[in-house]
């Protein structure tokens, strides 16, 4: 039986690939986002998209109306470690405000399933690595805080209202749509395979490298990039497990690559060189974040399927290949 979804920030970078794995599959799709980092072009065709904010009740009425919702999905949110390390009460405040707002109106509307896009940023200055589900949270800047917020706000609303839900702890989504259909396109781009592919293709200046001070083998800092299908195939294993209970699982490949080893991968797929500079380290940077995803394997048989950074800078390169403009251009 196809089954009607809300996904909030459906029209952002891992929203859109969430929704797209939710159409092949049958079901049907409603988007809610107010457009303000995502795109309309990123909505794929087939989900009702509904330009609107989630703290507006008249946009919030306009979505649930389309409902029944087997589950509610959120992804829209202020999502830039640097960024909440500047504005931490907006980040603190719009994410919680927002994030409560929808669990509120889930509730109301009887659905009985959420999922919540968390982060790897819940753990600030982990101290296994990779990172289990029970390393104890200890966000490192106010982003992190905000979904950590979120995921305490999630258990009380299982133990007062019955709602499950899935906390998916994402380490650092990449890639693009293997098809070619969707990819990343953020206005600013901060993210660092966006920049270092627009660095390699000369359509930027050269890239910074954000500290090689960190107790790190290079210097630079260590994350686990994570191919954007997998993540999407992971949320359909996470809504079937919601039928029965409530998970939180983080979510990589366990294999951390430093920024220096990001750029000499890059190069390898691009064939090109990747301008870049040394500049001092970014406020609210941890040093190493890799993530164990046992459990989520264990529990629900999630494999990723594109585990290699050579494929998941290889896909982000083909997309930013054929749409250099990111959405702006006619897909
Ligand atoms: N980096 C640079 N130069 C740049 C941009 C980034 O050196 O111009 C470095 C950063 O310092 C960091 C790494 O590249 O060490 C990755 O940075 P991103 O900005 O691409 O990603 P983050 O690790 O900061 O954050 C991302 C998501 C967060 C999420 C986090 C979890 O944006 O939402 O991954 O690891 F919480």
């Amino acid at each position: 039986m196809p089954e009607t979804h809300l996904v909030t920030g459906g029209a952002g970078f891992v929203g859109s690939h969430l929704v797209l794995a939710l159409l092949a599959r049958g079901d049907r799709v409603v988007v809610l986002d107010d457009l303000s980092t995502g795109h309309a072009a990123a909505v794929p065709e087939g989900a009702v998209l509904i330009a609107g904010r989630i703290g507006d009740p008249d946009a919030l009425a306009r979505a649930f109306a389309h409902g029944p919702f087997a589950s509610v999905l959120h992804f829209a949110a202020l999502s830039l470690v640097g960024d909440s390390m500047r504005e931490p009460y907006r980040y603190l405040a719009e994410n919680a405000k927002n994030g409560l707002a929808l669990i509120e109106a889930a509730v109301a509307h009887g659905v009985t399933r959420f999922v919540l896009s968390s982060t790897a940023a819940l753990f600030g200055a982990p101290t296994t690595i990779p990172i289990p589900e029970d390393e104890p949270i200890d966000p490192g800047s106010p982003y992190g805080e905000s979904k950590a917020w979120l995921e305490r706000a999630l258990i009380w609303a299982e133990r007062i209202h019955g709602l499950r839900s899935a906390c998916l702890r994402y380490f650092n989504a990449a890639g693009a749509d293997p098809g070619g259909r969707l990819g990343e396109d953020h206005r600013p781009e901060t993210h660092l395979i966006p920049l270092v592919l627009d660095a390699a293709a000369g359509r930027r200046p050269p890239l910074t490298v954000f500290g090689d001070d960190y107790p790190t083998p290079d210097g630079t800092c260590i994350r686990d990039y994570i191919h954007v299908a997998d993540l999407a195939e992971a949320h359909l294993l996470a809504l079937e497990a919601l039928t029965t209970r409530s998970v939180r699982y983080n979510l990589g490949n366990g294999t951390g690559y430093s920024v220096r080893e990001v750029i000499a991968t890059a190069e390898r797929v691009t064939g090109r060189r990747v301008p870049h500079t040394v500049g001092p380290r970014r406020a609210g940077d941890p040093p190493v974040l890799v993530a164990s995803s046992r459990r989520i394997r264990e529990e629900l048989g999630w494999a990723p399927r594109y585990p290699e950074l050579e494929t998941i800078i290889a896909h982000a390169w083909a997309w930013r290949q054929a749409h250099p403009d990111g959405y702006r251009q006619p897909r």
